[in-house]
């Protein structure tokens, strides 16, 4: 059994395959977090001390025992206004105009499977692989619910955990702060990993200490951000790629969100992961309830690559859902790089006979196929073919695409709406805009209103008619802008604190109706590239463009910041044309399709313009693909170098048998009498036999894990090498 309550001692233990969660309510009613990590026995609450603190106050039960503080005991869920002045998962405004909550235990159930989250993206597992507990806390006084639920994945190693905030009172309050996690250390040191970045360069890898006040990172943006990745690694002060304790906290949602690291007075470290707090006043009347989105959680007692890998496996097998969960991606041709907006619907076919030439699978015509789009000032929210661009109809277009045997894929930005389109000009109020003021520009676009059902069916309607006209086998679902001006017109002044949230389950609604009304359609997510590349958005796009930037040096560094976290399944990466038109670097082919082979994978440019040796090494790069794509799918990935410090990059694929590997190296520096690297591998079996398949040179596991393998001293910038592996005995 996966979660065990001890009735006597009031203790919850949480069991997986290698981590332990305990947590106890106390002779107060409080829930209290005794521990997390590495697989433990017996119960934890020995090691909760009691002193008497100055300025840390008692709850009034404990009547004058000074020892027992709410400031200092670690929580499971901590709320503002019981004496706790660390971060709060929850802060409450009551009708009474007080800020104050206070959550004592009321009951629990233990329930076979994992809980689901209605209009919401979470962790699902089949009955036997899973366990939930819900455990309600309730405020006695304004008659606040809460259910913290936990999900317990044991041979996964995960623990989820979201919250439901019921108003079971009848005055109308407001959660004015809400998350999914506070996670309370009250011993060890630690840093914060954290993924920031910008649109072009997302998720680079930064590691602070957490010192005493308060680290935060978040978005206000309403998407999860290019600028910090919803995902955050809590690492012990010496853990490493390999060594020591980390724990990962995911959170599965794709809006605005905040996640506060803190030391506190007694060098305790607190983690709170959920909601942005700015923006966001949820008014919840009597009877109305709130639903947290998910955090996943998970503890490596050996550094990140465990951590990651953990999380991989979690992404692809209960994350990702539909078709393509488990089936192979096409290989991609997209027009933006090779066309932008200049194109027509000969463009598209001669791309596709191209295409065909080459064995790439599909083509797909970015944006400026609708409306009127000759550029990006205009035309969002029009969803309608412009035959005179095309020159023919869509569906003429795509038959004439399917008549070359390759696939048809298309652009679309749902959420916008172009000031200079008919859909504004009869719906001006569709648009996020707050009365009397000038809106925010992004791109020359402004955000429609997906809090509103009418809004998002409309579009819908729209969106389908286009995806109705022909064989459409793959969507690429765009988002070009941050949000701002937050007002819906049909809202109340009361409502408004809760329209970032309803966006963004808005935009979960209208995927969810896309995937049911067109199973086998493969959507691709996207924000300016990466700018919502998390787990709320995997939940319905399996794969999303990872980067706006294609440049194949910039590139490693990018992908190696996102497979912290993501697998190279869902991460979308093309080769383009050099100079690179993000950087005006020049890479050669066979490094762009080493890196561009460590996620999903395409191209980006025009093949006409290659030479003929170029379009050949494109065949052999596709055909290699195609052979080593099962690998890249579903197989463990290891990073083996640091791009950040070392002077190549490094990373490797084993296949699920265990039976081949794949290794990739990038050099990013050479100089002079250059020095050799040495690279080790990673996950191999140290008593097997590999046998390098360029090579046919047989080494033991353990010889290419701690000793590695020499990379060739070449003259040449960015130079790439690949190696593959077949284990032999
Ligand atoms: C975004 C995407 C690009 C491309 C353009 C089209 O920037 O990330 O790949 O689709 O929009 O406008």
């Amino acid at each position: 059994m996966a979660i065990d309550y001890h009735q006597k001692k009031h203790i919850f233990t949480l069991q997986t395959a290698h981590t332990t969660y305990q947590m106890k309510v106390d002779a107060y009613g409080f829930l209290l977090h005794l521990y997390y990590g590495g697989s433990i026995n017996g119960d934890m609450d020995y090691l909760l001390t009691y002193y008497d603190r100055g300025f840390s106050g008692n709850p009034f039960d404990v009547r004058n025992d000074r020892t027992y503080s709410l400031d200092m005991l670690p929580q499971e869920y901590a709320v503002m206004g019981t004496g706790d002045y660390r971060n709060h998962a929850l802060v409450i405004h009551n009708a009474d105009g007080t800020d104050c909550c206070d959550l004592r235990y009321v009951r629990h159930e233990i329930r076979k499977g994992k809980y689901g989250l209605p209009g919401l993206p979470a962790v699902f597992a089949a009955e036997q692989e899973a366990q939930t507990i819900e455990i309600v806390l309730e405020d006695p006084v304004s008659r606040v619910q809460v259910s913290l639920l936990y999900g317990v994945l044991e041979a996964e190693d995960i623990i989820t955990r979201s919250a439901v905030i019921r108003n079971c009172g009848s005055g109308e309050i407001v959660v004015e702060k809400a998350a999914s996690v506070c996670l309370d250390f009250i011993t060890g040191e630690y840093d914060l990993i954290s993924f920031y970045g910008r649109h072009a360069m997302e998720r680079s890898f930064q590691r602070t200490r957490i010192a005493h006040g308060t680290q935060a990172i978040g978005s206000r943006r309403g998407t999860s951000s290019h600028q910090y990745n919803p995902a955050v690694i809590l690492a012990g002060r010496d853990a490493t790629e390999d060594t020591g304790s980390c724990y990962g906290l995911m959170f599965v949602y794709s809006g605005n969100f905040l996640c506060e690291a803190e030391r506190d007075q007694y060098d305790q470290t607190r983690v709170v992961m959920g909601l942005q707090s700015d923006q966001f006043h949820y008014p919840l009347g009597g009877g109305a309830s709130f639903t947290v989105p998910e955090t996943v959680l998970c503890y490596s007692g050996e550094g990140f690559a465990t951590l990651s890998g953990r999380f991989h496996r979690l992404i692809s097998d209960h994350l990702i859902r539909g078709k393509y969960s488990r089936s192979p991606r096409p290989v991609l041709l997209n027009s933006w790089e090779a066309s932008y907006f200049d194109f027509t619907g000969e463009t598209i076919v001669s791309l596709a006979g191209e295409a065909a030439k080459l064995g790439i699978d599909m083509v797909v015509m970015d944006d400026g196929w609708f409306g009127k789009r000759p550029d990006d000032n205009s035309g969002l929210g029009d969803w309608q073919v412009n035959e005179d661009k095309l020159g023919c109809s869509l569906g003429e277009l795509i038959r004439q695409v399917n008549a070359l045997g390759v696939k048809f894929g298309i652009w679309i930005e749902p959420e916008m709406i172009s000031e200079d389109s008919e859909l504004f000009r009869s719906h001006p109020d569709w648009a996020l805009c707050i009365p009397g003021r000038k809106p925010v520009y992004g791109r020359n676009q402004l955000v429609l209103d997906f809090s509103r059902k009418d809004v998002r069916d409309a579009v819908f309607e729209q969106i389908c008619a286009v995806l109705d006209q022909g064989n459409i086998e793959y969507v690429k679902w765009d988002m070009n802008r941050s949000i701002a001006d937050v007002y819906s017109m049909t809202g109340t002044a009361e409502s408004q604190g809760r329209v970032t949230y309803d966006y963004v389950l808005g935009v979960y609604d209208f995927l969810e109706r896309l995937n049911t009304r067109y199973p086998d359609m493969l959507i691709e997510g996207c924000s300016g590239g990466g700018g919502r590349f998390d787990a709320g958005m995997m939940y319905y796009t399996p794969q999303i463009w990872c980067s706006d930037n294609t440049d194949a040096i910039d590139r490693v560094r990018i992908q190696y910041g996102t497979s912290f976290f993501y697998p190279a399944s869902v991460t979308g990466a093309h080769v383009s044309a050099v100079p690179n038109h993000q950087t005006g670097r020049c890479t050669s082919l066979h490094t762009r399709g080493i890196v561009a082979m460590a996620g999903t994978f395409g191209y980006e440019l025009d093949p006409a313009k290659l030479t003929e040796a170029e379009q050949e090494e494109i065949r052999a790069q596709i055909r290699r693909y195609k052979e080593c794509e099962q690998i890249i799918r579903c197989g463990s990935y290891y990073r083996l170098s640091d791009p950040y410090r070392d002077a190549y990059a490094a990373w490797m694929f084993v296949s699920e048998d265990e039976m081949r590997v794949l290794m990739s190296v990038v050099m990013l520096e050479n100089h002079g009498n250059m020095t050799v690297t040495y690279v080790k591998y990673k996950g191999l079996r140290p008593d097997a036999v590999y046998e390098d398949q360029r090579t046919h040179c047989r080494h033991y596991g353990s010889a290419l894990m701690e000793a590695g393998i020499p990379m060739p001293v070449e003259p040449g910038e960015y130079l790439a090498y690949e190696t593959e592996l077949v284990r032999v005995q």
